[in-house]
């Protein structure tokens, strides 16, 4: 699914550093460390009409990958969500929102990969935009499995939700390629890891699987699909799962803060049946729906 430009976005202001610039005045500098390296972290929120959902839990995600990272002078958590309450207030955003918040090291005082160039502390960038859903979760998706494998703490900890995404992007260059909506991502074992954007889940007579958050992002909407199939009553087992496991399963899904939960109704080729209104997903994305309120931060 191809996302389109939004006309209503063309006059957007967009939080840098500290204040508000007008879409085409928000830059950064060529110093910085985005640019020089890839060297930033980022967030995906949705805005609800009761508030940014799980709005603390992702600002937890990103101060721990800001550790990770050894950033510096990392703007606290008051300070951020001053910065999101005034972007979505002057875009007078109340509802079907979305907000890239990225977090660079900032600008170095001269091109290099040395952190210690970076004198001037990180740079904070709220990107928000109208935006609906980006999947089409009536109809799900197609996907096909990349020969790009995801990263496992071996190489570098998908933990760290960092923007130096072309292991990610490789995958999703294959999925247009082959005319499908995502690709799964292995992990160097061979087991599926997830989506390029998002997480994955089965189901297999009744009882809901996902892999093990090693070589996945540890996803906001997976920990809480994970916790309302628990109080439904439904088995949840994460494991190591194969491509044989998906073909197979009764039901398959994807989760994520940009679509919610998205069936997927092909693998590789191989149909996934996805029993509409008797399925598990369709009874976790009620309570899912049901949940959103409150979950919601109003800023
Ligand atoms: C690679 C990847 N997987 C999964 C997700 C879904 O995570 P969340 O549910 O926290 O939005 C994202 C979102 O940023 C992602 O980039």
């Amino acid at each position: 699914m191809l996302q389109k430009y939004n006309p209503r976005n063309a006059d957007i202001q967009v939080w840098v550093g500290d204040r508000l610039y007008h879409r085409n005045e928000a830059k950064v500098s060529v110093f910085d460390s985005s640019v020089q390296g890839g060297d930033a972290i980022w967030e995906g929120l949705r805005v609800y009409k009761e508030g940014v959902f799980s709005l603390d839990l992702h600002l937890d995600r990103l101060f721990e990958s800001a550790k990770a990272l050894a950033f510096d002078h990392v703007p606290d958590r008051e300070f951020i969500k001053a910065a999101i309450r005034d972007t979505l207030a002057v875009n007078g955003m109340t509802h079907d929102s979305h907000i890239r918040l990225t977090l660079t090291r900032g600008e170095k005082v001269t091109s290099g990969m040395d952190p210690r160039l970076n004198q001037k502390g990180s740079c904070l960038i709220v990107l928000a935009e109208w935006k609906p859903l980006v999947y089409d979760n009536d109809a799900g998706i197609r996907v096909i499995t990349s020969t790009q494998r995801r990263n496992n703490p071996q190489y570098l900890d998908s933990k760290i939700h960092h923007s130096n995404l072309l292991n990610n992007i490789l995958a999703k260059v294959q999925a247009n390629f082959a005319g499908v909506d995502a690709a799964i991502m292995l992990d160097n074992n061979g087991f599926v890891a997830e989506l390029n954007d998002t997480n994955l889940f089965m189901v297999k007579k009744g009882v809901l699987y996902t892999p093990f958050a090693d070589a996945c992002l540890h996803g906001i909407t997976r920990g809480l699909v994970l916790d309302l199939a628990d109080g439904l009553g439904i088995k949840v087992v994460e494991r190591n799962l194969s491509l044989v496991d998906f073909y197979n399963a009764d039901e398959v899904f994807a989760t994520g803060t940009m679509g919610e939960l998205t069936p997927v109704i092909e693998i590789d080729g191989r149909k996934i049946e996805n029993k509409w209104k008797k399925s598990v997903r369709y009874g976790i994305q009620e309570a899912f729906h049901y949940f959103i309120p409150t979950h919601c931060e109003k800023l």
